[in-house]
Order: C-alpha cells, then structure tokens, then sequence
C-alpha cells in the first residue's frame, strides 16, 4: 500500500476564497481523488496561515483582536472548500496550539544544530508578500515590490537569522538527486538559478509585533511569518502515527508567487532541523494564475469571483462540478488562464451537455430493460479500445500532475464514443427489430459509460455518482490497496439496468444564460487599467464622507451641474498629469485621510493628502497609475500635513474611485 499526501499552502485570512485560491485547492482535491482511485491511502492537508504583519495590520484596520479576525476568516475557508465538493482531511491553523507546539519545536532542532543565530537585520520588505527583497530584485523607481507593486519598507531590527547560505550546495546536489522536485521543468532552473546565484542567511524573527508564534527563550520575537507557515505541512502530522504513515509530502502544490519559499526554504529549514533528502518533501508543484479579464484575480485588485456563487448560478445540482471541470480544463497547468464566463458556459453546453450527458441520454430510451452479457462486434471492439486509451492517457496525465490533459484524452474517447453511438444508431435497430444487436450495444455503451464516470470521478464526483446512479450503480468508493482505475473497461452484471434520470447538465435557456452572462462579466470598471468616469473628474483631497465602494455600473442619479464656459487657456493653465502613488499611510485620528507621495515625474515624490481613506485602503492605492492635479495652492490639513497636489476621482452616491490612467504611462506625462 503506498501513502499519498498533498497540500495545499495556506491562504492569508486578510482574504475569503475566491476562484483564484479555490484553482488551488481544487486541483488538490483532484489529485487527492484520483490517488486514492488508484488505491493510495491518500491524504489532504489545507488550513489558514494567520500571522505575520500584514494580518495584524488588517485587523487593526477593521478594529479587532487579530485573533477575532483569524477565528472569522478561517471558518469562512474551512466552510467553503466542501461547498467546493473538496475533501480534505485535515485543516491547520497557524494559530493553533498544536501548530505553536510543533512549530517550536523545529525551530528548536535547528537551533540546537546551531544553524540559528541572533543579529541585526536591515533591509527591504514587502508586507503583501511577507518576504525580504534586494534593491535589486524591486522595481525602480520607488523599491516597488514586483508582485504588489507597493513599495517595500525599510525595516531595521534585532533579528534572528537562519544560516541558509550554508544551504545552497546541499539544495543544489538535492536538486541534481531528484530533479524532479520541482515542476513544472522550466520552474526547476529558475530555483536553481536563484540558489547558484548564492544565498544569503535569512532574518527569521521580527520584534516589531507580536501576532507570531513566540520564539522560544526569547519571547520578544516572533517567528518570521514563512518560517511559521511552511512548517504547517508538518505540525499538522505530529501525532507518531500520522507522522510515520504520511510524512513527507507527496506534493505540495502552489501557485508560481511563492515557490522560491517552497522549494529552497523549506528543504532547506529541514535539512537543518536533521531531515535526511528521503525524508524532505518528494515534490513542488507550481501553477500559473487565474486571471479575470486579463488581471490575476485578486482582492487588491477587487475583480474577485466567487466560486460558490458561480456554481449556484450555473446549476443547483451540478454547478460545482461544472465549475471544477472549467477550473481543470481550461487552464492548462502551470500557465496563467483567463476565466471566462463563456467559456464556462460554452464548456457547460458543449463538453457536459453535447458530448458527456449525451452519451447518457441516448440510452434512456433503453433504461429498465435487462443488459445481457456483452456480445461485441468490431464497433463495440472499437469503442472499448478508446475508452481503455483514454484510462490509460488520462493516468498517465493525472501521474504527471496534469489533469488538463487527463480531461484532455477521456473527452478524446467521449466523442469517439459518441460517433459510434451515431454509426451504430441502436433507436434504428430497434425499429428494425434487431434485438441482438440492440442489447449488444446498450450493454457496450453502459460499460463504457461506467468506465468514464470514474475516470471524471476525481474532477467531478457528484457529476459521477449521478450518472451512475443513472446506470443502476453506487458511487466511486475508494477502497485503500485496490486499484479502481478502470484500465479495463468493467463488466456489467448480467441482468443488471438503466434507470431512466434526469438529464445532468439540463439546457439552460436564452434568459438565464443571459443573466449569468450577465452576473459574471468583469465589470469594466473594476478590472481595466483605465477607469471609464460618466462624469467630470472630481478634485479628492479632503473629499466629503464617502462609503465602501461598490460596483458602479449605474448612471449618476442626477446630471452634473453644469458649470460657466471655460476658454482654452483657462483650461490649458491647469497642469495635469500621470501620478503613480509610492507610497500610502493611514493619519492618526484623521480616518478619511491617507498621506501619500506620488511620484509625478519629478526629483522627488510629491506628498499629497488625499480625502479617500473610506473609499480606498492604503494598499489598494500602491503602486497605482492616476491623474493628479499638480498646480493647486498646497492646502495645509493642520498638524504639519500640506498637500502639494489633488488626485482626480469620480464619485456617484457613495462610490469613489480614483480616475485611472494607462500603464503605458510613464509618470509626470501632460494630461490635456
Ligand atoms: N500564506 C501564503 C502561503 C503559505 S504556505 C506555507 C500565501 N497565501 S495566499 O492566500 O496569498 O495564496 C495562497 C495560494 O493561492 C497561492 O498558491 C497563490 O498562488 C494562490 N492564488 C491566489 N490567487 C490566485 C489566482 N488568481 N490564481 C491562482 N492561484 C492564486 O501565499
């Protein structure tokens, strides 16, 4: 019997599942089904990362504990992955007991190997990504985070350091060992291009908060976040049995962002901590990003799908399934994909409805009759043989992590199945009274049929049990030390039958393809670089009390007043241009208020306080491309703050949003 164990990496709570995290842990989930198809005690670890600065702050922002936080958010992901038809087997919390125990106690076994020691750190770090950055490695100008596009901040302090230097051989001759351990293969090389480059020691303790786990014998520290959540893999496994049958990780599965923490901080923290290579993780799985009308989907970029709310939408029944089998479709592995509502609707129609349902509607009309023993002729022969292809295909894609290509070749074997039925046409032979035959093929298209229920089994399990139940079968029950796999096509037991159901993936009608057309359009507003404004842009510093934004696809209420005519050169006086905002802070006691400095093609940035601290937060505003107003008298706030500068907006009832510009742009470029 061999052990399976995969993981998800554990999200932020400063967030609730999207589709985007959902890609994650449903391709989990689906690797998970189909181990444990193939006979694997198979096992499947997700939980929330909790702590760390960006969370802290988070909290604050809402003001409460961060712990109250943690405790909401982390119901919402544990809630929301079976809603999602996912089935893991555990859940860890970073702020669990158990995971504080564990956690310690690795820290303490590298330590007492002496590759911890006490320094001081000063450097650059990015809170979004939760990671140390060289000036090198951000983009100039501004130390802009490459990923957040937010400035990293300069953070100094009395630190612990990891001696990951020490590592870069053993990771590279690990690397040479198993050169597998990352994929996919390109993602391989640029782990091992960053390590060849030469590493330096890590900070892994910070002091200047305390939502952490304590270090141990020095409780003014806390862990450095990655140093916390990486070890969840195996605090989850701390009780000896679990610890003996499952460590190490099959695979953990992330999304390309975070890899380098996966596939050199991690071995190598447990190669200090006296881990032999056998017993470090077997793989890093890397994926690309979903994306949403060309974004990655993203809460700071508030173009956010919910997975829950698209299945309902698509089908009360099955819309989950239909949603796992877009999700693993269309976005082939390792690359970023678009999601698209057409597509999904267009998948839904022709993939489910056309081509998999069909199969199983063109032989209701046979449903309560008995099947006989098979009796092949050289198309039933035909058709056994695409479908043992497609196991055989689809197992070697799912081996290889690619359930892209898994669903690739049994949809292969599904339209040969379907022309056959075309060829063969048993309602015709029916007519003709060929009864022989008839059974001959019923009984050839339920077998097969079973074949491909559990085939789709790992991607889409209700959508399985349903057809099966359809074809007077229990559902795929995974049984530990036997293989499932249906690399030959089953037999069906004679006298056995059909039951007559309703169609799985039913037509929807013009109207409600329309309206979930409608529901899952990216609103152009939210997710283009350019910020389309119905009406004239309203000057923002010191703006009026304004509430959270939402999507604003309404007209104004009222029109615009209109204002005196204006000459050109009154026009022409005003100076105009592309601002990209470097950084953003929150005022002390002035909650409408952030102080930025905005980068306007000058010496230096610009400070500039702006009025739209409800509307926006300060990391929504990083790293952002608007038109700011830069001859207005500087106005002074009071206390020391003098804004040199208004940002354009448009507001309509209590939405606010900044007036974005094209990231062509380079900032201080004339508006006119
Ligand atoms: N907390 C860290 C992981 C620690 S693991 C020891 C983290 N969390 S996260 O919530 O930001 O991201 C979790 C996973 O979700 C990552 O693999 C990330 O790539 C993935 N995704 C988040 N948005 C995504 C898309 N739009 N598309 C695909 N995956 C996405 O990083």
């Amino acid at each position: 019997m061999s052990t399976y164990y995969v993981t998800t990496p554990i999200y932020y709570i400063n967030d609730v599942p999207h589709l985007g995290s959902a890609y994650t842990t449903v391709v989990c989930d689906v690797l998970k089904r189909y181990r444990a198809l193939r006979g694997d005690d198979a096992f499947f670890l997700t939980g929330t990362d909790e702590h760390g600065l960006k969370i802290q702050r988070a909290a604050e922002e809402r003001g409460i504990a961060p712990k109250a936080l943690a405790d909401d958010v982390s119901r919402v992901f544990e809630e929301t992955w079976p809603k999602l038809g996912c089935e893991p087997n555990d859940f860890i919390r970073t702020s669990s007991e158990r995971h504080k125990r564990g956690v310690q106690e690795l820290w303490r076994r590298i330590a007492a190997n002496g590759d911890i020691y006490l320094g001081h750190y000063e450097g650059l770090y990015c809170v979004g990504c939760e990671g140390y950055y060289t000036e090198k490695e951000l983009e100039q100008p501004g130390n802009r985070c490459p990923i957040h596009k937010a400035p990293a901040e300069v953070v100094k302090e009395e630190s612990y350091f990891f001696r990951l230097a020490s590592y870069g051989e053993r990771l590279l001759k690990f690397y040479e060992d198993h050169p597998s351990f990352v994929e996919p293969e390109g993602r391989m090389n640029e782990v091992k291009s960053f390590v060849t480059a030469g590493l330096q020691d890590l900070s892994v303790s910070r002091t200047t908060f305390d939502w952490g786990v304590p270090v141990p014998g020095d409780p003014k520290h806390v862990m450095y976040v990655w140093f916390d959540a990486l070890s969840n893999y195996w605090t989850a496994l701390q009780d000896p049995e679990s610890q003996a049958k499952y460590w190490p990780a099959s695979v953990h599965v992330v999304g390309k962002d975070i890899l380098r923490f996966h596939a050199i901080y991690w071995p190598a923290f447990l190669m200090a901590a006296g881990f032999s290579d056998d017993e470090l993780p077997r793989k890093v799985l890397a994926h690309g990003f979903l994306t949403y009308g060309g974004h990655k989907m993203s809460k700071s970029l508030r173009n956010t799908v919910s997975p829950v709310a698209l299945a309902e939408a698509v089908s009360p029944t099955v819309g989950v399934d239909v949603v796992r089998y877009c999700l693993m479709r269309s976005i082939s592995f390792g690359q970023d994909g678009d999601f698209s509502i057409d597509d999904v609707l267009g998948r839904y129609g022709t993939d489910l409805g056309n081509t998999f349902g069909n199969l199983l509607h063109r032989i209701h009309p046979f449903a309560g009759e008995t099947l006989a023993v098979a009796n092949d002729g050289p198309l039933e022969t035909g058709l056994r043989e695409a479908a043992k292809n497609a196991a055989r295909a689809a197992a070697e894609a799912f081996d290889a992590s690619s359930p892209t290509r898994a669903l690739e070749a049994i949809w292969v074997g599904l339209m040969a199945a379907n022309a056959y039925v075309d060829k063969v046409a048993p309602w015709a032979l029916r007519k003709q009274g060929d009864e022989t035959r008839v059974s001959a093929v019923v009984t050839a298209m339920a077998e097969v049929l079973e074949a491909y229920t559990v085939m789709v089994a790992p991607v889409m399990p209700k959508v399985a049990a349903l057809m099966r139940e359809q074809l007077g079968l229990a559902a795929v029950a995974p049984v530990v030390g036997r293989d499932a796999w249906p690399f030959e096509v089953p037999t069906r037991r004679e006298g056995s039958r059909l039951i007559k159901g309703e169609p799985v993936f039913p037509r929807h009608d013009k109207d409600v393809a329309a309206a979930i057309k409608q529901q899952f359009t990216p609103p152009k507003a939210e997710i283009t670089p350019v910020t389309m404004v119905t009406e004239k842009p309203t000057a923002v510093a010191g703006a009026p009390a304004l509430g959270a934004p939402t999507a604003p696809e309404t007209k104004p209420e009222t029109a615009p007043e209109t204002k005196p005519e204006i000459t050109y050169e009154d026009f022409a006086a005003i100076d105009l241009r592309v601002g990209v905002v470097v950084q953003a802070e929150r005022i002390p006691r002035k909650d409408r208020l952030l102080s930025l400095k905005v980068d306007v093609g000058e010496a230096e940035p610009r400070s500039i306080i702006a009025g739209i601290a409800l509307a926006y937060a300060p990391e929504e505003v990083l790293g952002k491309r608007i038109a700011v107003l830069c001859n207005l008298a500087p106005r002074d706030f009071g206390k020391g703050l003098i804004s040199h500068g208004m940002l354009m907006a448009a507001s309509h009832g209590t939405v606010l949003k900044l007036v974005a510009v094209p990231d062509e742009l380079p900032p201080g470029s004339p508006i006119k």
